[in-house]
């Protein structure tokens, strides 16, 4: 089976968010008012693969003695941002064109020209006013509301723009309730919320977005130890769940934080080019500094080995599932040139999901709708469908089935065909091979616990 020819970076995107819709991985938010820009909605191949990708994170990173598990509520006290420092801090500078009046970041347009395709319509003419841009304001990218009925100063509430503020403020509740002693680690998966200048490129850049964030609590002196473990650890993660090699690779921050010691990002290549995936910093003490000075409550911890006080320093490890999503889906779409069976060659469009990521992890395909083949494959669909998430096609041709199950990354397609009635086996056809092996009617549920991993 040949790779087709690589398509440019706009048609693999194109392809990818036309399959997305029509498969029912990502649906645009809203779509019959017209959508909602920056929102994305998780159809039901895409909120199997996104709950995949968070329990996996979610057992790798909390399935160990030193890391335990939390989910904090979205709307926090106040005064949680201004320690922070996202009231004051998370800005963008963000600058309007005088001729077409689109709103830009001012660090990611080009001086010479506005640019903006969605000029003049449908036409897609490009603005090409030079320069002539507003002089930037700072636009803070917190979504604020008001708790209770009363829209004053005093009722402000954000939503969250990071999920990890909510760990640090747990920090003492979660240590004394689990008798955890430093290091140890806080995980959380939850969303977040950023009101983004420029949304783009599907789901990388979106106003609403899930993250799986770790703070790991050290003590100070054993932080860059515990920085380049956790940064390797990380890494792993994406290649243990199929990720190419070839298509991550860490950026390190010239530019630090000005209260980071060290920052890497993991960075995945994308069809527009390489962008983050997840962040990993040295964060030394500033959070719980920071809230210990706002609370005015004592954040530090008591070693009581070494007798001493110290406030914790803190590796972070920042990772978002939706951008990981899309990621991943980057990484698994391929289109090959497969042969049909009856001497022709076809493409086909294949999601090479790692079988612990793919939404459907079998198809049951009885050949033809008779002879008792259907019977057999709904008993067998009944014993799997507790224990994984299988699907029962008996709708078209079985090559035809198989393309469609290819489209959405389906690992096995199990046949029921005559040889089943005469010997109870079936075929085992896998996605990327395609190649096929009979094993037993009473062996697959063993077989699917075995390939999958489970
Ligand atoms: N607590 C640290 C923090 O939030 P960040 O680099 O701002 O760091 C971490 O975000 C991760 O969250 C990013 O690597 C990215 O995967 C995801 N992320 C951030 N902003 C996003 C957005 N607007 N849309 C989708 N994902 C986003």
């Amino acid at each position: 089976m040949a790779e087709k020819k690589s398509n440019t970076g706009v048609e693999f995107m194109d392809k990818l968010v036309s399959l997305c819709k029509r498969r029912g991985f990502i649906f645009q938010s809203s779509e019959i008012y017209g959508g909602l820009n920056g929102c994305w909605d998780y159809g039901p191949m895409g909120v199997e693969l996104l709950n995949n990708l968070k329990s996996s994170w979610w057992k790798s990173m909390t399935y160990r003695d030193n890391v335990e598990g939390l989910d904090a509520s979205i709307l926090m006290h106040p005064r949680v941002w201004e320690a922070s420092g996202h009231v004051e801090n998370f800005t963008d500078p963000m600058v309007d064109c005088k001729e077409c009046k689109a709103r830009f970041r001012e660090d990611q347009i080009d001086e010479s020209s506005c640019g903006n395709r969605a000029y003049q319509g449908r036409k897609a003419v490009k603005c090409q006013l030079e320069g002539k841009f507003t002089s930037a304001r700072q636009f803070n990218l917190m979504f604020k509301s008001y708790i209770g009925p009363l829209e004053e100063s005093s009722a402000i509430v954000y939503l969250r723009p990071e999920t990890a503020q909510g760990i640090y403020v747990n920090f003492h509740n979660v240590k004394d309730s689990t008798r955890q002693k430093v290091p140890f680690g806080i995980a959380q998966i939850g969303k977040a919320f950023r009101n983004e200048i420029n949304t783009k490129n599907f789901l990388f850049r979106t106003r609403e977005f899930e993250q799986m964030e770790m703070q790991f609590f050290v003590k100070p002196g054993s932080d860059m130890e515990w920085f380049s473990y956790w940064k390797e650890e990380r890494r792993k993660w994406y290649l243990d769940l199929g990720m190419s090699a070839d298509k991550i690779h860490f950026h390190e921050h010239e530019k630090l934080a000005h209260y980071a010691s060290a920052a890497f990002d993991i960075e995945f290549e994308f069809p527009f080019g390489w962008g983050e995936i997840e962040g990993i910093h040295n964060r030394t003490g500033y959070d719980l500094g920071r809230h210990q000075e706002f609370s005015g409550k004592n954040l530090e911890y008591y070693d009581d080995e070494a007798k001493e006080k110290y406030i914790p320093f803190v590796i972070e490890t920042s990772a978002g599932a939706s951008r990981g999503c899309m990621a991943f889906l980057c990484n698994a779409f391929a289109e090959e040139e497969a042969p049909t069976g009856d001497g022709k060659v076809e493409t086909r469009t294949v999601m090479k999901f790692h079988p612990k990521l793919a939404p459907v992890k079998a198809a049951i395909l009885p050949l033809v709708r008779k002879d008792g083949m259907p019977e057999i494959g709904t008993k067998l669909y009944d014993e799997l469908k507790n224990s994984f998430k299988v699907f029962y096609d008996e709708s078209g041709t079985v090559g035809k089935r198989y393309r469609r199950m290819d489209e959405v990354g389906t690992p096995y397609c199990i046949t029921i065909d005559s040889e089943t009635l005469q010997n109870q086996t079936v075929t085992v056809r896998e996605r990327d091979s395609m190649k096929q092996e009979r094993i037993a009617l009473d062996a697959v549920r063993a077989f699917l616990f075995e390939k999958l991993e489970m």
